[in-house]
């Protein structure tokens, strides 16, 4: 890993919280993926599972986490599994984790390989009543791939038919999405290290430049500061590309006049940031670029004011939707027939601002939590709305990150330039 090492204790914090959860008597198990092929036999090197990773900090493919709370036998209340090292292998993969540095890395003190878990299990299983398993229930997830966690579930229950299965995910969804002040500070490094890498386009970006060559410059950026790779795929969108919402291509060349939208982010230490700039290529809003602009800015800053704990995030977005209304109309793209015709489920802005107002962040961009009970302190909420506008061949999408706090929220990107004319100061120098 790139990044500097990570305190267990966010780990055995976790854990404590997950386990405070479980029914008496259960075990959960947990189950991170082997290495995914890509292609010919190149490797995926993404993050195995989320949820060992909250767990244990461990990244390295088929690590496994056993909490059984309950143990007769103390030292196996909470077992890490990982991968026995092959001198072989490693010659040629890299190297695998030993225990000791297994047991650095997450604070769990009993380790094992994943060789001996089979016999152990049995007994552990035997004894208890619940089995906790767990399954990818982010509600976005969308795949025609075989699951490895669905196969691992079905393994366990033909092999123990007669326990009782609960979800894990249930509890998770609860937990992740709520950030402890230990995920915060690793979270601020990522945020911190996006902020470096905005200012340094800021300075580099003028007509004539391509996508790609903002495109490395961030990545330049994010190695040199420690990151681990980008967060999810940069889109560098100049002119109307800006129009497609993942638009990853970036070969085209950034022309003057245009407006170029930016959305990237770094992981470092597991953790995600996820911004979204939108800046002149020439370093000068237009005068119409900057009504745009100002309205999506005036939506971002509506939904941060009123993100605080007890109302839904579906209910920010509705209140977030009205005033994108009232945007629209004051900048002459709806009228006001258009918003007396709208119906509840259908706005009338959903013709310019058609993706969600934001999403949960933390160790997947866009991470698990629900988006219909109340929002809670610790939560942490992207907001980025965005205007695209077809017939003037523009996009514009402004967002931050943002900490729930007891009475409303910490902006995690605190002193980016936001407004036009902090952009346009950011570009000069
Ligand atoms: N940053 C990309 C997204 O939120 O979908
Ligand atoms: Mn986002």
């Amino acid at each position: 890993m790139k990044y500097t090492a990570i305190d267990s204790k966010l780990y055995s914090h976790n854990r404590e919280r997950f386990v405070k959860k479980m029914k008496s008597n259960s075990i959960a198990i947990f189950h991170a993926h082997p290495t995914l092929p890509e292609n010919g036999d190149a490797i995926y090197r993404e993050k195995s599972n989320s949820d060992v990773i909250w767990l244990s900090c461990i990244v390295q493919e088929k690590t496994m986490v056993v909490l059984y709370p309950d143990n007769l036998d103390k030292k196996y209340r909470e077992v890490l599994v990982i991968l026995r090292p092959n001198p072989t292998l490693e010659i040629w993969h890299g190297h695998k984790l030993t225990r000791e540095e297994a047991t650095a890395i997450s604070g769990m003190q009993t380790v094992i390989y994943l060789d001996q878990l089979d016999a152990m299990l049995q007994a552990w299983i035997h004894h208890a009543e619940f089995v906790y398993l767990d399954t990818n229930e982010n509600d976005r997830m969308d795949t025609e791939l075989p699951r490895i966690d669905l196969l691992y579930v079905h393994q366990l229950m033909k092999r123990y038919p007669l326990h009782k299965y609960e979800r894990a995910a249930l509890i998770m969804k609860e937990l992740r999405a709520i950030k402890t002040k230990y995920e915060i500070a690793v979270m601020q490094e990522a945020v911190d290290i996006t902020h470096k890498a905005t200012l340094r386009v800021c300075r580099f970006i003028k007509p004539g430049v391509f996508e790609h060559e903002i495109e490395a410059e961030i990545t330049h950026e994010f190695l040199r500061n420690r990151a681990t790779r980008h967060a999810y795929g940069c889109i560098i969108a100049s002119g109307d590309n800006a129009r497609i919402l993942h638009y990853v291509e970036n070969n085209q060349e950034c022309k003057n006049g245009d407006l170029v939208l930016m959305d990237f982010g770094a992981e470092y230490g597991n953790y995600c940031a996820d911004l979204t700039r939108t800046i002149p290529v020439n370093g000068k809003f237009s005068k119409r670029q900057k009504e745009i602009y100002d309205a999506c800015l005036a939506v971002h800053m509506h939904a941060k004011k009123i993100l605080k704990p007890g109302k839904t995030w579906l209910e920010i977005t509705e209140s977030a939707e009205v005033e994108m209304n009232k945007q629209l109309l004051k900048i002459g793209l709806l009228s006001k027939e258009d918003i007396k015709n709208e119906t509840p489920d259908n706005r009338a802005c959903r013709k310019y601002f058609y993706h969600g107002l934001g999403h949960h962040l933390g160790i997947d961009v866009h991470d698990i939590g629900t988006r219909n009970t109340p929002i809670k302190e610790g939560m942490v909420f992207t907001i980025e709305p965005g205007i695209y506008v077809e017939k003037e061949k523009i996009g514009v999408r402004i967002e931050n990150n943002y900490w729930v706090t007891k009475t409303g929220c910490q902006d995690l990107f605190k002193g980016i330039p936001i407004t036009t004319e902090e952009i346009e100061k950011a570009m000069k120098k």
